[in-house]
């Protein structure tokens, strides 16, 4: 058999056929560990035949196979690794993008604290351009190295973190649980040499560091990480069975000490000024730093006080992130197109000649809307000092971040005189339906709905978007293949694609892309999706102003689809108790309400839900375990002004402990906490004998211990 023969015994012919078998087996081991996460061979099997088929192809140039699986590994594989769900969730950071920030960062801290004389005390530490990874010590061993994900599943790449120097296998002393979280990243000299690889082999090359780290990182093939030099900085943790200090400093410094890189920029701040100039310092050695960095982060020394400032949705109360300013490129500007988004709206891009904008080649760029081209901003102001932009335009564009490039000013001395104002469209480039644009309203809006095809494409782009029902294997590009097609052409079709095509497989096996094995995988993504909580599927659904926040809102409010549709019919009148409900959502404002309820009542689009919805099974919201305070499940309504927190602060908080913040005073108000100023709201609740409590006596009820 040419498979126990030694490599470089192999005659030509013997070599051909096991090129064919040792493709074929790794194609299956492929499909297995990524595709069904069920890998039927060990890594070390896997990694022996990688290697053979390698070494026959060295050998036998001529006869490696066109769909050889040696140049598949090059490319990151999102669905390659098992999903892993964060003890504690991954968050970001909220931005600042200028010294008023700042001030106004220390500001918001003090009140919530309600401190006033004493400086806070702050770390000051670059923020690395790279992407986070979450490290778990099990009694100091690393068992597993998870990325962010959408911050509470990211993927298992523990065997990939495992090839990186700057992290250790093993800790010392360490606690029974410790999640070290930082920044994996790639030098500008690494990068640079890995691109010079890339092009020698003829493969793409990365558009920059942080995308080759996240490239890199992210391979089925360990051996291709460990031969791509990254790097970790360690600066946050995740679960703890033991705290390892009192403060943020003390604690990356008990990092280092267990063997891990942190950075050395790293420094105590008294207050806003040292911050400040602490980020001056660190811009003046951005360029000379050897590695990528796009602002530096702040937070709060004390531990302690970092835990009563506690979190946002999605972000923490007690760090920002202050951003550099945003990089600045000059191009020719060579059309104007216009998208038709899910709403209708029409956005005009800017189709530029390609240039780098920090490191990145831009080619388009948002112009916002009708007036930001005609050189006025949403209230009718002159911006630009009233220059207009058009195709063959020299422009300025700027991205900061990873925001969608902007199109900053315009440079008139180089316009030619023959150049045209732009005219935008009063007819959908889509479907030919009018264009309008209301009054009040910067945005100008196809009134085609569903006969529009832009809008229903981006509707189902949207519908199996990561928020929503996130159909592994059905994206962007799918959804535009099977709209193309006919096949799919609102949301419940994608839930009868199997019964239609399932015994015609055929028909989708021989389109680009598709063996018999990813429409396989792909039907039982789908059939997985039928079981679908209520919030994704509020969100799913694309109702104007209904973003992921509200969905999720709206889905505790009401815990069942049934619940929920009930209350849509009853609320269609706009007035009476289930309007009235509506509206007591804190969060929920009567744009939005009326949108939501208007979407159920306008026939077609509830047809099309109802459609939909036949075919899932809607899980009910599980009510939360209420946590230990004297106000679990009251209800409380915050009015007036306050002056100890924010409104939203102060609804954060309530909501951690258990109460339920509504927006107006009804019978069914437990609580009303009212600032100076309260009006008819405190009215209202001395009218149904509601308790009111000052801000002081709320605090003194939820902190009684500091009362
Ligand atoms: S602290 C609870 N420190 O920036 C948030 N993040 O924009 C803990 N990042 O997701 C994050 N350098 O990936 C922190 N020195 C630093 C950082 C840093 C880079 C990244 C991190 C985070 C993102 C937020």
């Amino acid at each position: 058999m040419a498979n126990s023969i030694s490599v470089d015994k192999l005659t030509s012919a013997q070599a051909a056929v096991e090129l064919n078998r040792l493709n074929s087996l790794l194609g299956q081991a492929n499909t297995d560990y990524h595709g069904n996460d069920a890998p039927k061979i060990s890594d070390a099997e896997y990694d022996a035949l990688k290697r053979r088929n390698q070494e026959i192809e060295t050998r036998f140039p001529d006869l490696k196979l066109a769909t050889s699986v040696s140049d598949q590994v090059g490319t990151p594989v999102s669905s390659g690794f098992g999903k892993v769900e964060h003890a504690v969730r991954m968050l970001s950071l909220s931005n600042a993008f200028d010294d008023d920030d700042i001030g106004e960062f220390d500001n918001r801290i003090r009140k919530f604290l309600r401190l006033s004389s004493d400086k806070i005390e702050y770390t000051a530490e670059p923020k690395i351009d790279g992407l986070s990874l979450s490290l778990r010590y099990e009694n100091g061993v690393l068992v597993q190295a998870t990325t962010r994900g959408d911050g509470s599943i990211g993927e298992n790449v523990t065997k990939n973190a495992k090839t990186i120097k700057d992290i250790p296998h093993k800790i010392d002393n360490a606690s029974d649980v410790l999640e070290v979280r930082g920044e994996v990243y790639m030098s500008h000299a690494d990068f640079t040499a890995l691109n010079e690889r890339q092009a020698a082999n003829e493969e793409k090359p990365f558009a920059n560091p942080r995308n080759a780290a996240a490239g890199s990182l992210r391979q089925l093939d360990s051996t291709i990480t460990a031969s791509r030099p990254l790097l970790f900085f360690a600066y946050a943790w995740g679960e703890m069975s033991a705290p390892l200090s009192t403060t943020q400093i003390g604690f990356v410094q008990t990092l280092e000490n267990y063997g891990f890189s942190i950075n050395p920029l790293t420094k105590v701040c008294h207050g806003p000024g040292e911050l400040i100039s602490h980020y001056r310092q660190i811009e003046e050695q951005r360029a000379l730093l050897g590695y990528d960095i796009d602002g530096v982060v702040y937070k709060v020394n004390d531990l302690q006080l970092q835990s009563k400032l506690g979190f946002r949705s999605t972000t923490p109360r007690w760090a920002i992130a202050h951003k550099f300013p945003a990089e600045i490129a000059h191009t020719w500007l060579e059309e104007i197109d216009i998208q038709v988004g899910r709403t209708g709206a029409l956005s005009p891009v800017a189709r530029l000649s390609p240039v780098t904008v920090g490191g990145v080649v831009v080619s388009n760029a948002t112009l916002h809307n009708e007036d930001y081209i005609l050189g006025k901003d949403s209230k009718g102001e002159l911006i630009r000092d009233g220059r207009d932009i058009r195709a063959g335009d020299w422009v300025e564009v700027y991205r900061a971040g990873d925001v969608i490039p902007k199109i900053r000013d315009v440079d008139i001395s180089k316009r030619k005189p023959e150049s045209i104002p732009y005219i935008f469209p009063t007819t959908c480039p889509e479907c030919n339906s009018p264009a309008l644009r209301e009054e009040s309203d910067s945005v100008t809006r196809c009134t085609g709905g569903l006969i529009c095809p832009a809008q229903a494409v981006q509707g189902l782009i949207h519908f199996v978007s990561r928020g929503a029902f996130d159909i592994d294997g059905l994206g962007a590009k799918q959804v535009e293949q099977f709209f193309d097609l006919g096949w799919v052409k609102e949301p419940v079709d994608i839930f009868t694609l199997q019964d239609r095509f399932g015994s015609g497989l055929q028909q989708l096996k021989n389109r680009d892309g598709w063996g018999a094995t990813s429409a396989d995988k792909l039907f039982k993504a789908i059939e997985t999706r039928r079981e679908i909580s209520l919030n994704r599927l509020l969100f799913g659904l694309g109702i104007r102003h209904v973003g992921e926040t509200t969905a999720s809102l709206l889905a505790t409010h009401y815990g069942s689809w049934t619940s929920l549709e009930t209350a849509m019919d009853h609320a269609a009148s706009l007035t009476g108790e289930y309007w009235d409900a509506l509206l007591s959502i804190d969060g929920v404002g009567d744009v939005l309400a009326r949108a939501l309820v208007s979407t159920f009542a306008d026939e077609k689009q509830r047809a099309v839900i109802d459609r939909l919805v036949a075919f899932l099974s809607i899980q009910d919201v599980v009510a939360k375990v209420p946590v230990d305070s004297n106000v679990v499940g009251k209800i409380v309504v915050f009015t007036g002004s306050l002056e100890l927190m924010t409104r939203a602060e102060a609804k954060a908080r309530a909501e951690t402990l258990g109460a339920k913040v509504s927006g107006s005073v009804s019978k069914r108000t437990d609580i009303v906490v009212a600032g100076p100023g309260a009006g008819s709201k405190a009215k209202k609740a001395i009218e149904l004998g509601v308790e009111i409590l000052t801000e002081q006596q709320w605090l003194d009820l939820i902190e009684p211990s500091e009362a």
